[in-house]
């Protein structure tokens, strides 16, 4: 039998993505808005998206750097710090643009130093939040510098995560960018459902988490290009990923997590956390699904389940991918002269996706 040589499917979204702000918007927006219909958009601008109307600011700096007859659609988020009102969450709900509330331990990550330092000053905040049904997203990981950088997801779920979800039972949760089989066993054993019976629990799987394990940090010399946070885990860890994105488990679903950050600021003595996907994400995606042979649950897991689980229509829009090989472009322009360098630079994509009317 001859395989498949296009695959279509609804549109997606991406769950997770970082946008940036001011002159990155043209680029940023415009790589997620030829791939995706509507993306999460992180807070972790400086300084961060902490109200819903910073949150409403940001959207229509987005919407004004949209390509000509974009319908690209930014779904905002807020920022939890340790001070953030529980009186805000009723604001973020009634504006109907904000559709979560973002945890960063302070210090987790590439703009965490106004996260919350101790989850039990956020308790009455997340109690509004299961309240309301407003979804919080958690970035995983501690940030005990006694415990090892390949453990602190782990570590997280244990000392902080279960603790949480034991005391709101309600509280719609998505456990970001997970990297771990702990994290994915974690996430299967939450069976809770809402009240429109979409789960409760939620997690996002990068693509680089999907594709590769740490072993491509250190591929013939130190490759920063491929440093984001959670850093990528032993090869057993990105099986269990792929086990579970393809599995058809509705509470697995994309979130790319492309993180922007100019040429410099990766190849440098200290570089910078974040890898840049969203300009090839569905062609990366599907390059892992095919790994399984699971082309055929693509659709579930990038078009459908995220919706479902934010309570949000699924796309009318279909997409198509085409079995044509592309090489990822070295260098893409970006900010500075230099360029920004996404994942995969120099790689040859199997799978192409074909533009978007
Ligand atoms: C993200 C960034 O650059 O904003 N970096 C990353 O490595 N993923 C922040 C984040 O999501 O952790
Ligand atoms: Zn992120």
């Amino acid at each position: 039998m001859t395989e498949a040589q296009t695959l279509t499917l609804i549109r997606p979204d991406d769950w997770h993505l970082h946008l940036r702000d001011g002159a990155a918007l043209p680029h940023t927006v415009a790589w997620s808005a030829a791939q995706f219909a509507r993306a999460i958009v992180m807070p972790n601008l400086m300084p961060p998206v902490v109200d819903t109307a910073q949150a409403l600011a940001y959207r229509a700096r987005i919407l004004a750097a949209r390509p000509a007859h974009s319908a690209f659609e930014p779904l905002m988020t807020l920022y939890l710090t340790d001070s953030t009102p529980p009186a805000e969450i009723a604001r973020a709900k009634d504006s109907g643009a904000v559709h979560g509330v973002k945890l960063y331990p302070a210090g987790a990550t590439t703009n965490s130093d106004s996260g919350v330092t101790a989850l039990s000053r956020v308790y009455p905040v997340l109690e509004a939040m299961q309240r309301s049904g407003m979804p919080l997203l958690v970035h995983g990981e501690v940030t005990d510098t006694e415990v090892d950088v390949f453990d602190r997801e782990a570590v997280f779920i244990e000392r902080h995560l279960d603790p949480v979800r034991r005391a709101f039972p309600e509280l719609k949760i998505v456990l970001e960018h997970i990297t771990t089989a702990d994290a994915a066993a974690w996430v299967r054993a939450q069976h809770g459902r809402d009240a429109r019976g979409a789960p409760l629990q939620g997690a996002t799987i990068t693509a680089h988490h999907l594709l590769y394990s740490r072993n491509a940090l250190f591929a013939g010399g130190l490759r920063p290009h491929y440093y984001c946070l959670p850093v990528l885990k032993r090869a057993r860890h990105r099986a269990a990923l792929l086990d579970a994105a393809t599995s058809g488990d509705a509470r697995f679903f994309l979130g790319t997590d492309s993180a922007p950050h100019a040429r410099a600021a990766k190849e440098s003595g200290c570089g910078c956390a974040g890898c840049l996907t969203a300009p090839h994400a569905l062609e990366l995606y599907a390059q892992a699904f095919a790994e399984r042979d699971a082309l055929p649950r693509l659709e579930g897991f990038a078009s459908c389940f995220g919706a479902d689980f934010y309570g949000l229509p699924r796309n009318a829009a279909r997409v198509t991918l085409r079995r044509e090989a592309q090489r990822v472009p070295d260098v893409l322009p970006y900010l500075g002269d230099d360029g920004i360098v996404p994942l995969a630079a120099g790689d040859s994509l199997p799978w192409r996706l074909l533009p978007v009317a």
